[in-house]
């Protein structure tokens, strides 16, 4: 994996740096933060700054981390049973800090207005109520692997997970495109919009049915947009054959990793496919904790959805 460890050196400036920020914000949900957060990133150390650049120019990868960053276990708090924020400054501000400043180095965080209210830095907690379901509240459901917002065309290029802690090692799996060895012949009926992604039920805007194509760009290092559990199976056999050879490669090549405090792994949302392995989850303050932001490479993509310029949620 595409991996960079930070340095005690390069550790030493950006706490600084982080607390800085921290103490002129009072949330990273902040418009005046979120205006500010690509200056800050600047004051990265450099190398830190080139290796997320690399990783989004070239794409080497479909997925990267940034390990080393500390985070005290007794500071952050109890893992909360719910991602709704409470009133006052948050326990963890400057972990979320510190992967908004990353975040900035690919792009732009956007929310969505249907999802989690909205929230630009979401905590990703096993909620109790949702335990069976196939959420990222879920737990003993396995999160299926998927391609993050598939079926809206402004979804994000990059998602960005920190993790702050995970006793019981539970596992975030991905796979890449660029490691699935493909059969040219499938590969043709992949690009052709074929493809139907159902509209989110909780989504009332959201009523198009468009056909689209499950992958786009350069056919030899092609891009994924890919969710079978929110599509529909094609009823002609030559596309339907071609979706389930995907499902059985991407089955084949799904691999994990197991965050650990203070690593934080971007996923290509264009070249990777994500989940997570079900798991017993504690309810007591203990449970696995990250937190997640989606990153845009362009927000005037979205703009007819938004309602400034630099709005960051999509309506
Ligand atoms: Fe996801």
């Amino acid at each position: 994996m595409h991996r960079l460890e930070l340095t005690e050196r390069e550790v030493g400036a950006i706490l600084p740096l982080v607390k800085e920020v921290a103490s002129q914000h009072h949330s990273v949900e902040e418009a005046n933060f979120l205006d500010s957060i690509s200056t800050y990133a600047q004051e990265l150390p450099r190398r830190l700054r080139r290796f997320l650049n690399a990783f989004r120019l070239r794409e080497p990868s479909g997925v990267c981390m940034i390990a080393g960053y500390p985070v005290d276990d007794s500071k952050i708090g109890k893992t909360p049973g719910h991602w709704r924020k409470g009133a006052g400054t948050s326990s963890t501000i400057e972990e979320e800090v510190f992967l908004n400043l990353c975040g900035a180095l690919l792009g732009d965080a956007i929310a969505w207005s249907h999802q989690r209210d909205g929230l630009i830095c979401q905590d990703l907690v096993p909620i109790e109520g949702h335990r069976d379901e196939m959420l990222g509240s879920g737990s003993e459901r396995e999160l299926v692997w998927h391609t993050e917002d598939a079926r809206y065309p402004y979804r994000g290029d990059y998602i960005g997970l920190m993790c702050l802690r995970n006793p019981d090692a539970v596992p975030t799996t991905f796979a890449s495109i660029d490691e699935v060895q493909l059969d040219p012949s499938q590969v043709e009926v992949l690009f052709e919009p074929r493809f139907v992604f159902r509209p989110d039920p909780s989504h009332p805007t959201d009523s198009e049915w468009e056909k689209a194509s499950v992958l786009f760009g350069d056919p030899k290092s092609p891009y994924i947009c890919f969710d079978p559990y929110s599509m529909d199976r094609p009823e002609i056999e030559e596309a339907r054959l071609a979706m389930e050879y995907l499902i059985r490669a991407i089955d084949e090549n799904l691999t994990g990793v197991t965050l650990l405090p203070g690593e934080c792994l971007f996923i290509d949302n264009y070249k990777a496919v994500h989940g997570r392995s079900s798991f017993k989850a504690r309810f007591d303050g203990t449970d696995r904790w990250l937190k997640r932001i989606n990153i845009a490479r362009d927000l005037r993509k979205s703009r007819d959805v938004r309602k400034a310029p630099a709005s960051r949620v999509i309506l």
